[in-house]
């Protein structure tokens, strides 16, 4: 069953203030070409770089935006560093969420006495533009989570980065925000990382999902959405469940080689400019089969978006007592079927789609199947 957790505001202070997520790192082979493809077909502008020209003389990482999402990609210039070990590893893959904070030592300090992982201590590092403080903490896999203070700081991303030129080969898709992010962990590890989310991190249980709402004739998933104090930070964590063939978490872990972040939902306002945007700039999203339309309006009932539209573009729709939401899903993003995106526009909803998982994980599953993987 789902169940929703009681919204009502906490009185008890909340000890890891979020002021939302930072940007996302990714580790990549090819870092050049990675933001080439999120510039050209998610419509994100190249803002910042660094590299040997700026003093960094053991990677390359590219700063892309669109709205507020800020993701930066980052691949090592020579073999054997923990980058490229990463990279042979996972596959490209995030590595980083980072979070911004106001104070980065109390981020750092509050986690790490609850129990959680140091990666790197609280540091400062400043430039012409100010000074930036950060730290971070491991979280499942090999991702971490880094915790940003910016201290007023106006350059283009971080210390050490140059700004670079306005972007002419970014073509914009109206993408706005991170919604979520998902992370898929290992058999009966769901619950361990709710424990450290909800211990270390101070998160409350937002909605929960078992088996009976995430199985399809084959395979099925277990989930539980995790968000901080003030809700702008959602962690969904997956993990697989029993099925009679080989679930879709169970490909993500034996692709990625352990766990790691599964999807990143990115919020629009207009979802059906968006996706045709980005449908005919090269993404490639799952497709849903004509009978999920047929009785779409029975369903959901009244919505302003027309039924043909949403159809033609395989765009799913649910609805709870609050609003209704709209969403769809990309296929992988890379060659190992491990990292997909979900665009979403919330009209009200709060949910995560569950009367669309059937239609959905049978979507995923129709290209398991190509693959040789279910
Ligand atoms: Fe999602």
């Amino acid at each position: 069953m789902v169940s929703f957790a009681a919204t009502s505001v906490s009185t008890k202070q909340d000890f890891l203030p979020l002021k939302g997520t930072d940007h996302v790192e990714f580790y990549v082979g090819n870092a050049r070409q990675a933001a080439y493809f999120y510039r050209a077909a998610f419509g994100m502008s190249l803002a910042a770089y660094s590299g040997p020209e700026t003093g960094r003389r053991d990677r390359t990482s590219y700063v892309v935006e669109q709205g507020k999402i800020r993701f930066v990609f980052t691949t090592s210039l020579r073999p054997g560093t923990p980058i490229a070990v990463h990279v042979a590893r996972h596959g490209d893959g995030v590595r980083v969420i980072a979070l911004e904070v106001d104070d980065a030592h109390a981020a750092w300090r509050e986690t790490t006495a609850r129990g959680g992982i140091s990666v790197a201590e609280p540091a400062e590092t400043e430039d012409e533009h100010g000074r930036v403080i950060t730290a971070s903490i491991a979280t499942y896999g090999d991702t971490i989570h880094t915790f940003v203070e910016r201290c007023g700081y106006n350059g283009a991303f971080l210390p050490g980065f140059r700004a670079e030129q306005p972007d002419t080969v970014a073509r914009p898709t109206g993408l706005k925000h991170v919604d979520h992010m998902v992370g898929n962990v290992g058999w009966h590890a769901m619950n361990k990382w709710v424990d450290f989310y909800a211990k270390v991190m101070g998160f409350q249980l937002y909605q929960h999902f078992d088996d009976n709402d995430i199985s399809t004739e084959y395979s099925a998933l277990m989930s539980k959405v995790m968000a901080n104090g003030n809700g702008f930070v959602k962690f969904p964590i997956n993990e697989p469940a029993e099925g009679a063939r080989k679930s879709q978490i169970e490909e993500y872990l034996d692709f990625y080689g352990g766990p790691g972040v599964q999807h990143i939902a990115l919020a629009t306002d207009d979802i059906l400019a968006t996706v045709s945007r980005m449908q005919k700039q090269g993404v490639e999203f799952l497709t849903i089969p004509h009978s999920y339309y047929t009785d779409l309006s029975k369903r959901v009932g009244q919505i302003d978006e027309p039924v043909e539209e949403l159809e033609r573009l395989g765009i799913l729709v649910d609805r709870d007592d609050e609003g209704y939401m709209l969403q769809i899903f990309t296929r992988p993003v890379e060659d190992r079927p491990t990292l997909f995106y979900e665009i979403i526009q919330r009209k009200g909803s709060r949910s995560f789609g569950k009367g669309n998982f059937k239609a959905l994980f049978e979507a995923i599953e129709r290209e398991q199947a190509l693959r040789g993987n279910l």
